[in-house]
């Protein structure tokens, strides 16, 4: 077995405004470096090198849980250092649970030999989403893995589908110096919701979809609508309304909450309509007195990279 492999795993924006638990895309320049490290110990120890707490415990751990699960389908009793360099904030929204559980479990399936493939993977790293959030969605953990867009067709058996990403596409996203836990934030969704709603939701769904396919930019826009999940989190995002109109205003093809927040997500295909969405994003969050981290990325196509 190699000695250790360091790799790049990628922030994530899951939902893509009409997707719930469905969609996600990968970012490509922020995201957390993990090194992975095989150990005589038959134990997975958490080594935290970032500035954010993380749990050391590995019962608790995101990362060490998805590894965890890896190894039982494996019955392997190898154990690993999982050395963390979190540059993603928790509790952000862009994915940082998911970042940590599907490096790792990427990592190990480097270091033991690849008896798993990336779409393989993405059941492991679910584990992990369990518990960040009490729920296994893999609708950051898949493109977390693969990278691009990607489509949780099914969870029950699950069903991944790549779909394209289009060239010009770019995100802007600002984070507000808030936190909003995944867990909090899916307890105040509804549990019902009209068919009228669902309609709406659906042809936004297939629209976006038909979007990435023919790079239609002006169809992937219109159809970041969401009327059922975002009008609710909304509640959690002081600003949110203004933001999104004002982001509009200045040329973005659409908005929405990234993940479950407080993140919020703009997509444009020029470079200078997102510097005008990110100073826009930062004048409202700073008239408000809430500090704000912006950046623009493009889509991310490769996922996880071995440094
Ligand atoms: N689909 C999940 C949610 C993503 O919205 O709760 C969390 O990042």
């Amino acid at each position: 077995m190699k000695e250790s492999v360091k790799v790049f795993s990628p922030a994530t924006v899951a939902n893509v405004g009409s997707g719930f638990d469905i969609l996600g895309f990968a970012l490509s320049n922020r995201g957390d470096i993990i090194e992975v490290l095989p150990n005589n110990e038959k134990s997975l120890r958490i080594i935290n090198e970032s500035d954010t707490d993380l749990p050391l415990n590995p019962a608790k751990n995101v990362a060490s849980v998805a590894v965890a699960a890896l190894l039982g389908e494996l019955g392997s009793e190898q154990g690993f250092d999982l050395v963390f360099h979190q540059k993603i904030s928790p509790g952000s929204g862009i994915g940082s649970s998911a970042a940590s559980s599907a490096g790792s479990v990427f990592g190990v399936n480097e270091l033991l030999g690849r008896p798993f493939t990336l779409k393989q993977l993405v059941s492991f790293a679910m584990q992990g989403e369990k518990i960040a959030s009490g729920v296994a969605h893999a609708d950051n953990v898949a493109p977390a893995l693969l990278g691009g867009f990607t489509l949780i067709r099914s969870y029950l058996p699950l069903d991944i589908v790549q779909l394209p990403s289009p060239e010009k596409l770019l995100c802007t996203i600002s984070h507000p110096d808030i936190i909003v836990r995944t867990e909090d934030s899916r307890k105040i969704l509804l549990k019902e919701i009209l068919l009228k709603d669902a309609v709406i939701q659906w042809g936004n769904v297939a629209g976006l979809v038909s979007g990435l396919y023919t790079n239609d930019y002006e169809l992937i826009g219109r159809s970041l609508q969401d009327v059922i999940i975002e009008p609710v989190r909304a509640l959690l995002i002081p600003g949110f309304d203004t933001i999104k109109k004002a982001v509009l205003k200045a040329g973005a093809l659409g908005c929405s909450i990234s993940g479950s927040g407080p993140s919020i997500f703009a997509l444009s295909n020029s470079e200078e309509v997102a510097a005008r969405i990110e100073q826009v994003m930062q004048q409202i969050f700073k008239s408000m007195d809430i500090e704000v981290d912006t950046f623009t990325s493009h889509i991310n196509r490769q996922g996880q990279k071995i440094l």
